[in-house]
């Protein structure tokens, strides 16, 4: 699910070109870690934002991405996208919302695209942040497209065809972080939130 959701949000809505700039937030997460890795197969240039600096890591040297960046360490992110992207962005694929999308949209460069993939800052708060930039996308005439995974299932077969051989060659790597045990299915549910994951967690019942 999550290769499906990075495969037709990134390339179906995000309609990637070579050598465009590429920023993915919540990259360590079961969906960014393969945009990341989708948009180096046809080289752009990909910055992807982390909540540590051990994630940070693995993002540059294990997945390839040309920088990330700790977002926990930044205290202005507009500064910091700044500094990554100085000629702006032309894909952010949306997975935090609120002040990271707020500060994106101040760097999208003009006819960028915004695949709106999850908004996980916001899903936990009892009032959502406000977004005050959102002009910008008349400005520079940017699309921003939701996206549920579902709406890709036709196109399973050419994911496949897509993703198996990269696999094989060693060009796509996919990492995945398993607990033992029905037990612990609630903390690694709750993990998610607090950033305590990298890749896809996986609640494994039973080995038999
Ligand atoms: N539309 C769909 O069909 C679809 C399908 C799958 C997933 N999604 C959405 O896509 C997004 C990514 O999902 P995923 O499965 O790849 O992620 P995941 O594996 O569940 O990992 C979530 C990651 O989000 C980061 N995070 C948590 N709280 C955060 C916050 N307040 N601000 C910034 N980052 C935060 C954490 O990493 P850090 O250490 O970096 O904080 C965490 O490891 C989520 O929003 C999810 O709901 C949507």
């Amino acid at each position: 699910m999550p290769g499906m959701t990075a495969y037709g949000g990134f390339f179906e809505l995000g309609c990637p070109k070579k050598g465009e700039r590429v920023f993915v937030s919540a990259a360590s997460g079961a969906v960014g870690q393969l945009v990341g890795q989708f948009a180096k197969l046809i080289d752009c240039y990909v910055v992807g934002s982390a909540g540590t600096q051990e994630k940070v890591d693995i993002l540059k040297n294990k997945l390839g991405f040309d920088e990330a960046f700790n977002y926990k360490e930044e205290l202005d992110m507009d500064a910091a996208l700044k500094r990554y992207f100085p000629e702006g962005i032309d894909i952010y694929f949306e997975n935090v919302g609120g002040k990271t999308l707020d500060a994106v949209l101040l760097n999208m460069r003009s006819n960028g695209r915004i695949p709106v993939c999850g908004m996980i800052s916001q899903y936990n708060l009892t009032q959502q942040e406000g977004v005050t930039n959102l002009a910008h996308l008349f400005y520079k005439e940017i699309r921003m497209e939701g996206l549920i995974v579902s709406k890709f299932y036709h196109l399973y077969p050419k994911f496949l065809e897509f993703v198996l051989p990269h696999i094989r060659e060693g060009k796509i790597a996919y990492v995945e972080d398993i607990v033992e045990g029905l037990e612990s299915g609630p903390s690694a549910l709750i993990g998610l939130f607090s950033g305590q994951n990298f890749g896809k967690k996986i609640v494994a019942i039973a080995r038999e």
